[in-house]
């Protein structure tokens, strides 16, 4: 997932009536994907894990998936890779009377027919302006079924979302307030070249659960000794600090990124917060490294000032020399 800045814009430059771009600071937000193919798979694993933590693990062969079949092959494939039986798949075939938009009818009829089986309707996929003709589907009454069962309700505007940009196309929206999840392509009609889709949710929850690994290294932590161009290194605490000096070198991180200067992570290494300095940027030289190394400093210089701990050893490299021994960088 992406940062959540530009679906917001494009959520206010759309006029988008779903309250979903005041929502970041409450449930839901917006994330960057690559494709709308993408969206469409985060926020069916997002479904699907949520359908699974309702019903049972073992409930996956019991999911079942409605779309209409004008909806984009993209569904097909995130079915797929999701797990969803293949025979769960229901495509409920499009009305020609309504330039091949879904009826309502037809879902509902696909999810009564299903109930009795056992099965469990988790998700239903709109279209508004399908791939071969535009068609806009019923967007409040598709909500309205999806609310009745509990299934999560995502709308692929893929194409035409950017349109609603124009108030003139902006009723092809009503209904989205009833959506778990939306999606339109700024590389379509958003004067994006390079591939961006821009996903909204109602609630993040529900992805940040599927989606969290949350490893060490994605919390700024890579559990490695020094090599190429980073130096792990820690500012020594004194021998009866209790937390062995996570706190100092937390905020000997914190102070450094505070400068604006420079941008420093931190990783554990044997159970001790150890900070990682690394050089990545091409244009990096030697005086670069003297100013960060000096600001460093300072910065360890006025927090052990202000820890009123004068005698403590300066800084030591936890980091291994190419003889692999352990070093100090007083
Ligand atoms: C309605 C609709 N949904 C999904 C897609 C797939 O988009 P992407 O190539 O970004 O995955 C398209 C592509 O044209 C589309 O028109």
């Amino acid at each position: 997932m992406r940062g959540p800045v530009a679906p917001s814009c494009a959520a206010r430059a759309t006029g988008l009536r779903w309250p979903l771009h005041r929502a970041s600071a409450a449930l839901g937000g917006g994330v960057i994907q690559g494709t709308a193919s993408e969206a469409v798979l985060v926020v069916l694993l997002a479904a699907r894990d949520r359908a699974l933590r309702k019903h049972g693990k073992t409930s996956l062969d019991k999911l079942v998936v409605y779309a209409s079949d004008q909806t984009h092959s993209a569904l097909q494939k995130a079915c797929q890779i999701a797990g969803i039986l293949p025979e769960n798949m229901r495509v409920v075939m499009a009305d020609c009377d309504r330039n091949y938009a879904v009826a309502p009818e037809a879902v509902s009829k696909a999810i009564s027919t299903d109930l009795p089986s056992g099965l469990i309707p988790f998700f239903v996929c709109a279209t508004v302006g399908t791939t071969s003709s535009a068609a806009v589907d019923p967007l409040p009454e598709l909500g309205q079924i999806a609310k009745a069962h509990n299934m999560w309700f995502h709308i692929d505007a893929a194409y035409a979302g950017s349109s609603c940009i124009c108030p003139e196309y902006r009723h092809h929206l009503d209904g989205v307030e009833e959506a778990d999840s939306f999606n339109m392509n700024a590389h379509k009609w958003f004067l994006t070249n390079f591939d961006c889709s821009l996903l909204w949710v109602k609630d993040r929850s529900y992805l940040i659960q599927s989606l969290s690994t949350n490893p060490e290294f994605l919390k700024n932590k890579v559990v490695t000794p020094r090599n190429f161009s980073l130096v792990c290194f820690r500012l020594l605490p004194p021998p009866s600090d209790e937390d062995n000096g996570h706190k100092l070198n937390y905020d000997l991180m914190d102070s450094a990124n505070s400068s604006g200067k420079i941008f420093i992570s931190h990783t554990v290494l044997s159970g001790k917060l150890v900070l990682r300095f690394v050089v990545g940027a091409p244009l990096t030289e030697e005086h670069h490294i003297i100013a960060a190394w000096k600001l460093l400093q300072d910065e360890a210089t006025k927090l052990l000032g202000r820890w009123r701990l004068s005698a403590w050893p300066a800084i030591q490299r936890t980091a291994f020399t190419e003889t692999g021994q352990q070093n100090g960088i007083k």
